[in-house]
C-alpha cells in the first residue's frame, strides 16, 4: 500500500486549521501584555502594550498577512496600520482585521468586556472599512437576515425578531451601547416593551453576545466603530448570525477616508456577506477582562491564565482554550516575557 495521495486541498485545510489555533497565541499575547495595565487609568499605555504584543505575535506566523482593518490609516497608526503588511511572509496570503484592545476605556478603568481580537479571511474577504461610525443591528442564528432592518420603526423590527423566536417582544433582551445618540432607539425599545442591556463599550463582544443563548441577548442594536462592525461579521460567518450595517460620516474628512478605499456609495447598506466573506474566515479573541463572552486575564504570581474562542467559518467549529502561562519560561514573545 503506498503512501495516501495528498491533494493541495488538503494542505490548505490543514493549513487552515493550524493557522486558526495559530491565531489564538496572537490574541492571547495581547490580552497579557494589556492585563499589566488593567485600572491604571492609561488608555494609551493599554493600546499600546496590546499592539506591540500582537503585532510581534502575527509577525512570527507563516503568513503573507495584509491589515485591512487595524489600528487606522498608515500616517495615524505607527504599527498595525491599514496596509501593513505582517507575518512571516512564507505562507499562504490573507487578510487581517483586528483590534488588539477592544475596550481600551475599560482596561483603563478595570471594567468589563475587554477582548483582544482578530480575523483572518483570504485575500479581498472584509471590507475595507473606514474608521468611521457604522450604524449595526444584528442578530444570532435562526433568525433570517431579511428581518433586520436599519431604517424601519425599532418596534416593527422588534415584532419581527420576536415572531422569528416564536417569543414576545417583551420577552426579548436588545443589548445598545449606553450614548447619548441611541436615545431615541432606547425609547423605541422601551416603547415596544421590550428589555435593554446597556453597555458602556465592547460592541464586537455585544454582537457575539446574540449568538450566545446563554447570554440572554436576543438583537444588537446602535451605532458603534465600522472596523468593530467587520470584525463581529467575521465572527457571525462562523457561529451563524446575521448583520447589518451601514457607515455614518460626520464630516468630509471621514467620507474622504471612504473614498480612499474605493466606496462610492455612502449610504450603501452591507449584508454581512459583505462585511466579510463567508468562505474561508477564522476568528480569535482573548478575553481581557471578565465579560459575557469570555473570562479575563487570571494574573498570579509567576503565570497567567487565559481563555480565548477560536472559530472557523469553513466547519462552523467554535473552540474555548484556556491557557496557562508560566512566566519563568520564555514564550519567544519579548512583548509578552516578563
Ligand atoms: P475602543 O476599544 O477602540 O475604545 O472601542 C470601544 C468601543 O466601545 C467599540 O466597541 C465601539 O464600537 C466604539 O467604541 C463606540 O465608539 P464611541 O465610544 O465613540 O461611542
Amino acid at each position: 500500500m503506498g503512501q495516501p495521495k495528498i491533494t493541495p486541498e488538503d494542505e490548505a485545510f490543514s493549513m487552515d486549521r493550524n493557522l486558526a489555533l495559530e491565531a489564538v497565541r496572537v490574541t492571547e499575547a495581547a490580552a497579557l501584555a494589556a492585563s499589566r495595565t488593567v485600572g491604571r487609568g492609561d488608555e494609551k499605555a493599554a493600546d499600546r502594550a496590546a499592539v506591540d504584543a500582537m503585532r510581534e505575535a502575527l509577525n512570527s506566523l507563516s503568513i503573507q498577512g495584509r491589515v485591512v482593518i487595524g489600528e487606522g490609516e498608515r500616517d495615524e497608526a505607527p504599527m498595525l496600520y491599514i496596509g501593513e503588511e505582517v507575518g512571516n511572509r512564507q505562507g499562504p496570503k490573507v487578510d487581517i482585521a483586528l483590534d488588539p484592545l477592544e475596550g481600551t476605556t475599560i482596561t483603563a478603568k478595570g471594567g468589563q468586556n475587554a477582548i483582544a481580537v482578530m480575523a483572518m479571511a483570504d485575500e479581498d474577504g472584509f471590507l475595507n472599512a473606514p474608521d468611521t461610525y457604522m450604524e449595526k443591528i444584528a442578530v444570532g442564528p435562526g433568525v433570517p437576515e431579511s428581518v433586520l432592518d436599519l431604517d424601519a420603526p425599532i418596534g416593527d423590527v422588534l415584532a419581527k425578531v420576536a415572531k422569528a423566536k416564536s417569543a414576545s417582544v417583551e420577552d426579548l433582551l436588545i443589548c445598545v451601547l449606553d450614548r447619548p445618540r441611541h436615545e431615541e432607539i432606547i425609547s423605541g425599545i422601551r416603547a415596544a416593551g421590550a428589555r435593554i442591556s446597556l453597555i458602556q463599550d465592547g460592541d464586537v463582544s455585544a454582537v457575539i453576545a446574540t449568538t450566545e443563548p446563554e447570554s440572554g441577548i436576543d438583537l444588537y442594536v446602535g451605532t458603534g466603530g465600522a472596523p468593530e462592525g467587520v470584525l463581529a461579521a467575521a465572527a457571525l460567518q462562523c457561529t451563524g448570525g446575521a448583520m447589518l450595517g451601514r457607515l455614518v460620516f460626520r464630516n468630509d474628512d471621514e467620507r474622504a477616508r471612504a473614498d480612499r478605499w474605493g466606496i462610492t456609495d455612502y449610504d450603501k447598506v452591507y449584508a454581512t456577506n459583505d462585511l466579510a466573506k463567508p468562505d474561508n474566515v477564522m476568528f480569535a479573541a482573548t478575553g481581557v477582562t471578565t465579560g459575557t463572552m469570555l473570562p479575563g486575564v487570571r494574573r498570579y504570581p509567576g503565570g497567567a491564565q487565559t481563555y480565548s474562542i477560536v472559530m472557523r467559518s469553513k466547519s462552523g467549529t467554535t473552540r474555548k482554550i484556556e491557557a496557562t502561562h508560566n512566566f519563568h519560561r520564555k514564550t519567544g514573545f519579548a512583548a509578552v516575557d516578563e
